[in-house]
């Protein structure tokens, strides 16, 4: 999504000016171009040679030096940018933003930008709570400008409240956000993601090797590209993606519960949970003790209600898309579980092959439609899988709309 994308990366002068070398960083992993400004003030806390490093372009310190303004440079940064990243924003740099105020590069530029500006805070818990620094975000917020708000924690200062640098990961992930087509706006997407948990006994379950990321990166995508959107998930070791309404639940039948009913609300239901298909029929309320001279235990077990079915029968006008995790023969089971559901799309994937599948940060999926035309995708962050889906599901709304449109 960042590749590319022209980003001004302006950092202030406060303490968190040093993550602010994390956060170019990361904008770069991922393609950005990024343009660093500092103001006077940043300067002291770390030297512009290290966002230069990272960057690979001068830093801009300075509006009166000859060579960092050739041509009104403030002028061709602000137009140039897709999105200015204020990271840290001071409460000093608020207050000039908010009041008009335009005396060195950085708010001289995002006086004169078009694009969204984007503020991250950091500064002491008292300061961030000052009803000036309050009001002053209000009014910026009123006109459009856009938060990542600080995280609460120990602060640099010593003292412990809201004013720590959000993650950079938040932070990234509204940048991705803000660079990100709204064109599911209006629509309402459910999510299911992770595995279930089956209880054994207190202290034991029956459970799937899903890492949920697959499934986290659909909720991601989809409330980047605008869609209100809820994530169902079983247990994982994510943190829930922010902006995001998050249900966490644990067995299949929990799961269950809270999709049947979340599923009347969506528009659109994508199912990548990995379900268990079957649990101990009669889990024990106390331990299961180890028995001298038994060398065997059986376990028996019952099986679950499949969700995907189900929903699939109460489907109505809404679009469906379902995950196969397959072992062999990929395609003729994605197209027999797309047709059993009454799917529109499914995308399976072969769980066995390295960088696809449970656990990895990638995937290799074939997408497989309601005519049984399969589309094999290259290896591919799940994320970049996520968005593939939502482009395949634009194009279904697009074409029903056509098709709503042929018949009135
Ligand atoms: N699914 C579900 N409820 C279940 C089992 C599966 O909702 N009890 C959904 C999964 O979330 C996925 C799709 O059905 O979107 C396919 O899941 P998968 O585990 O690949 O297949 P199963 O239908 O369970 O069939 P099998 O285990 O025989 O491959």
């Amino acid at each position: 999504m960042l590749t590319k994308r022209e980003i001004v990366l302006g950092v202030t002068g406060g303490i968190a000016a040093y993550k602010a070398a994390e956060v170019c960083r990361e904008l770069i992993r991922r393609g950005a171009e990024v343009q660093v400004v500092m103001t006077p003030n940043a300067t002291r806390f770390v030297t512009p040679l290290t966002f230069q490093a990272l960057s690979s372009r001068p830093v801009v310190t300075d509006m009166f030096a000859p060579w960092q303004e050739p041509g009104i440079g403030h002028i061709q940064l602000a137009d140039r940018a897709e999105l200015v990243l204020v990271a840290p924003a001071t409460a000093n740099l608020i207050g000039k933003i908010a009041s008009g105020l335009a005396d060195d590069m950085l708010t001289t530029l995002i006086m004169a930008t078009k694009a969204p500006v984007l503020l991250a805070p950091a500064m002491n818990v008292n300061m961030y709570e000052n009803m000036i620094v309050r009001e002053n975000l209000k009014k910026l917020l009123r006109r459009g400008y856009l938060l990542v708000e600080p995280a609460v924690g120990e602060l640099a200062c010593g003292w412990e409240g809201k004013g720590r640098l959000a993650e950079i990961e938040d932070i990234i992930e509204e940048v991705e956000h803000a660079l990100s087509p709204k064109d599911f706006l209006g629509k309402r997407v459910m999510v299911t993601a992770g595995p279930t948990r089956e209880p054994i006994d207190p202290v034991r379950y029956l459970t799937n090797y899903s890492s949920g990321k697959m499934g986290y990166a659909v909720a991601r995508v989809a409330r980047r590209r605008g869609a209100d959107t809820v994530l169902i998930s079983g247990p994982t070791a994510l943190r829930p993606p922010t902006g995001v309404r998050f249900m966490p639940v644990a067995s299949a039948r929990d799961m269950f519960k809270a999709a049947l009913k979340e599923a009347e609300w969506a528009d659109i239901i994508i199912k990548a949970s990995a379900v268990a298909d079957y649990r101990p029929l009669k889990p024990v309320t106390s331990k299961i003790k180890k028995s001298k001279g038994q060398e065997k235990l059986t376990l028996e077990l019952t099986e679950n209600p499949d969700i995907l079915f189900e929903i699939g029968r109460r489907k109505g006008e809404r679009i469906l898309v379902g995950f196969a995790a397959e072992t062999s023969d990929l395609v003729k089971n994605a197209r027999t579980k797309l047709k059993e559901k009454n799917l529109d799309l499914i995308v399976a994937n072969d769980v066995t092959q390295p960088g696809a599948g449970f656990g990895y940060d990638t995937n290799i999926a074939l997408i497989v439609d309601q005519e049984g035309k399969a589309h094999r995708w290259p290896q591919m962050r799940k994320v970049d899988v996520a968005e593939k889906i939502f482009d395949r599901i634009q194009s279904l709304l697009e074409k029903k709309k056509k098709q709503v449109a042929k018949k009135g």
